[in-house]
């Protein structure tokens, strides 16, 4: 019940106009990550897992706006998961992909199951990113932006929950916090 009510979520989020009056850099450049935001969260966290709330096909109609920054498509896939860093939730994040583009090896997504979809779209080099917004819910952070991996477009929502890395140890070197993790497990005081 509690994971619903954090994707409900999503649908709360307030999508800013740029420019933003970010609160500093490091909102800012969480916000912007170009690369996995999977991997990104693995270097503040033992294990990373997702729990799956939502997945398959929708019409636009039921979809809402949010289905008018991909191309139309009467039918779309949704995927909507929590994931979390040593079992805690820290991000809520919803995929949309029009039908018509589902080809090839975009059948892929459809079946990740529970391997966050990062580890399959960030596979070889960050696919192209065309749009991006950042939005908040409250005093939290989101961002929804377009990419095009094999030139088919998704867009992607991600909400960074309470206790995301974001908020929590934001002024960290995740590289440097990684060091001290895995350190300490081996040198325990
Ligand atoms: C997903 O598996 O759907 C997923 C995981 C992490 C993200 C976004 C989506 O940041």
């Amino acid at each position: 019940m509690q994971n619903q009510i954090t994707i409900a979520l999503l649908d709360s989020i307030c999508w800013l106009k740029d420019p933003v009056s970010w609160p500093n850099n490091t909102v800012h450049n969480w916000l912007m990550e170009r690369k996995s935001m999977t991997r990104k969260l693995e270097n503040y966290c033992t294990r990373i897992s997702i729990q799956r709330y939502c997945e398959g096909f929708f019409s636009a109609r039921a979809l809402g706006a949010e289905t008018n920054l991909l191309p139309t498509s009467k039918r779309l896939w949704l995927r909507e998961v929590v994931l979390y860093g040593d079992e805690k939730p820290w991000l809520a994040a919803r995929t949309l992909i029009p039908d018509q583009k589902i080809t090839g090896s975009a059948k892929e997504l459809m079946q990740l199951g529970d391997m966050p979809l990062g580890r399959w779209l960030f596979l070889n080099r960050p696919p192209p990113r065309d749009f991006i917004q950042s939005g908040r819910v409250g005093s939290l952070w989101a961002r929804r932006y377009r990419l095009f991996p094999n030139d088919q477009p998704l867009l992607l929502t991600e909400l960074f929950l309470p206790d995301s890395p974001l908020y929590t140890r934001s002024g960290d070197d995740p590289y440097k916090l990684k060091e001290e993790i895995v350190g300490s497990k081996f040198n325990p005081k």
